[in-house]
């Protein structure tokens, strides 16, 4: 007999033929919601993903500004968002209205988002990036100085790689995963008991961890640039991280450099939630058209610019 467990991911491949859907999952999600997702990875391959796919249905597995960024890429599709509560409190630092301030502030400077942010804020901006184009459009810009929110790390990360003036939209925006559970004291921690190990760092962690990193980039990025190193690897980031790092390379020792830098909103999503949302259609996730279109507007100036 086999466990619920096991039923639960039948009854998802199930109801997944019957809706014609695709599981898309963010690389820090659950471990048994990345093993039955068809595609894993970071907000640009997700990005990416959700547009070329011709399923009728498309289950988000991430939180709500990623399943957000799915829907308005595919108006004409369901977009489905299994448990609405995860969302990013990154994200919620920034309101439209602040865009608009800062905008008006300093009138002369583009307008550069982080994607983990508001549909409605990203309707405001000149351009939209996620941590593996941050650094690469804003360099393509000719403006030297550039309004960018809401992660005052990325922001940083991104004056440093650019030599550029960086205004930071809100000064104090963060992920508090990466701020406070990935930071020098943890990461020290961490090496000080492994002290041959390499360091990788997201680019949501501060200056002083981003300096002892050996790499520093995106979550997918993070995993390309493991073969690089020999030995054991600690990845500064989110823990799930790790989970799809062994997968990806069982013969290597790999392991997240805070095992308690957990992201509790990227774990809001279970087997449960994932088979109840193919077989209920629910959440769908919902965006304003005119903010839809704005932000599809932005989207695609910022990957035209990527993509020169
Ligand atoms: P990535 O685009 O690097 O996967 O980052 C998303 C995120 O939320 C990091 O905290
Ligand atoms: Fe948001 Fe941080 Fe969670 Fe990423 S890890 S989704 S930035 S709270």
């Amino acid at each position: 007999m086999g466990s619920a467990v096991d039923s639960l991911i039948k009854r998802i491949s199930e109801l997944k033929k019957r809706r014609n859907a695709i599981i898309l999952a963010h690389n820090y999600q659950l471990p048994e919601v990345q093993d039955v997702a068809d595609f894993v990875g970071d907000s640009l391959e997700l990005a990416r993903k959700a547009m070329e796919v011709s399923a009728d249905v498309i289950v988000f597995c991430g939180v709500s500004f990623m399943a957000e960024m799915a829907a308005v890429l595919n108006p004409d599709k369901i977009v489905l968002h299994p448990n609405p509560c995860a969302g990013c409190p990154l994200a919620e630092f920034l309101s439209p209205q602040a865009v608009r301030e800062f905008r008006s502030a300093v009138p002369t400077a583009p307008v550069v988002l982080y994607v983990n942010s508001l549909a409605s804020a990203k309707a405001e901006a000149d351009y939209i990036v996620t941590s593996s184009s941050a650094a690469k459009l804003i360099s393509m810009l000719e403006d030297d100085e550039i309004v960018f929110g809401p992660d005052k790390n990325l922001a940083d990360h991104v004056a440093q790689a650019t030599g550029k003036r960086i205004i930071v939209a809100p000064p104090y925006g963060h992920c508090p995963v990466h701020e406070h559970l990935l930071n020098r004291y943890y990461v020290e921690r961490a090496l000080s008991k492994y002290p041959k190990a390499t360091l990788i760092a997201h680019p949501e962690t501060p200056r002083d961890v981003r300096s002892i990193a050996k790499y520093v980039g995106s979550t997918s990025q993070m995993l390309k640039a493991i073969p690089k190193f020999n030995g054991k690897v600690l990845l500064a980031t989110e823990e799930g991280l790790a989970y799809r790092a062994k997968k990806m390379y069982p013969e290597r020792d790999v392991e997240p450099a805070n095992p308690l830098a957990v992201c509790i909103d990227m774990k809001k999503i279970t087997l449960i939630h994932v088979a109840r949302s193919l077989e209920l259609l629910k959440h769908r996730v919902a965006v304003e058209s005119s903010i839809a279109r704005k932000v599809r507007e932005v989207l695609e100036r910022s990957l035209d610019l990527i993509s020169k």
